[in-house]
C-alpha cells in the first residue's frame, strides 16, 4: 500500500452548481480519507502561485480570472495511490474528451469551467496544498479505515 496525499479543489462553478456535496460523497464512497477542508476565496496572487506553470499561455487571464470569480472548496485527501485514483476520477482536463462515470465527464462540457482541479503529481500536490494549509491542519493518522 503507498499512502499518498492529493489536492483537490472544488471550482467556482461546481461550488455555484451545488455540486460540492456529490463530489465529496464519490470521494468518500471511494474509501478515500477527507484530512483537509476549506471554503475560501482564492486571491490573486495566490491563483498565480497555484497555476504558475500556464503564466504565458494565451488562457492563463481567463483562467486566473475565473478561479478568483467565487468560492472554491479546498480539500487534502488522503489514500492508497491517491493521487492517480483521484485523477482518473475526475476524468480528463477537457470535459468533452471526459468518460462517463468520471466527475467532469458526469457534470462538464468547458475546459475552462471544468468543475474541479486536482494535482498531477504528489510533489505538486505538497506544494498545492501548502498554498491553502498549514502542516497542523491536516488530519493525519486519524482515520483507519
Ligand atoms: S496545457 O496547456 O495543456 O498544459 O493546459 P491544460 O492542461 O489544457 O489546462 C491547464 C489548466 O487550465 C485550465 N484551462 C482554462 N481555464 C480557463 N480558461 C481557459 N480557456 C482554459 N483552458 C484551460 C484547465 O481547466 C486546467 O485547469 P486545472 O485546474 O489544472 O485542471
Amino acid at each position: 500500500m503507498v499512502s499518498q496525499l492529493e489536492f483537490v479543489m472544488i471550482k467556482p462553478d461546481g461550488v455555484k452548481r451545488r455540486l460540492i456535496g456529490e463530489i465529496i460523497s464519490r470521494f468518500e464512497k471511494r474509501g478515500l480519507n477527507i484530512i483537509a477542508m476549506k471554503m475560501v476565496r482564492i486571491s490573486r496572487e495566490t491563483a498565480e502561485k497555484l497555476y504558475e506553470e500556464h503564466k504565458g499561455k494565451s488562457f492563463f487571464e481567463d483562467l486566473i480570472s475565473y478561479i478568483t470569480s467565487g468560492p472554491v472548496v479546498c480539500m487534502v485527501i488522503e489514500g492508497d495511490e491517491a493521487v492517480s485514483v483521484i485523477r482518473k476520477m475526475i476524468g480528463a482536463t477537457d470535459p468533452k474528451e471526459a468518460l462517463p462515470g468520471t466527475i467532469r465527464g458526469d457534470f462538464a462540457l468547458s475546459k475552462a469551467e471544468n468543475v474541479i482541479h486536482a494535482s498531477d503529481s504528489p510533489e505538486k500536490a505538497k506544494k498545492e496544498m501548502s498554498l491553502f494549509f498549514e502542516e497542523t491542519e491536516l488530519q493525519l493518522n486519524t482515520q483507519t479505515v
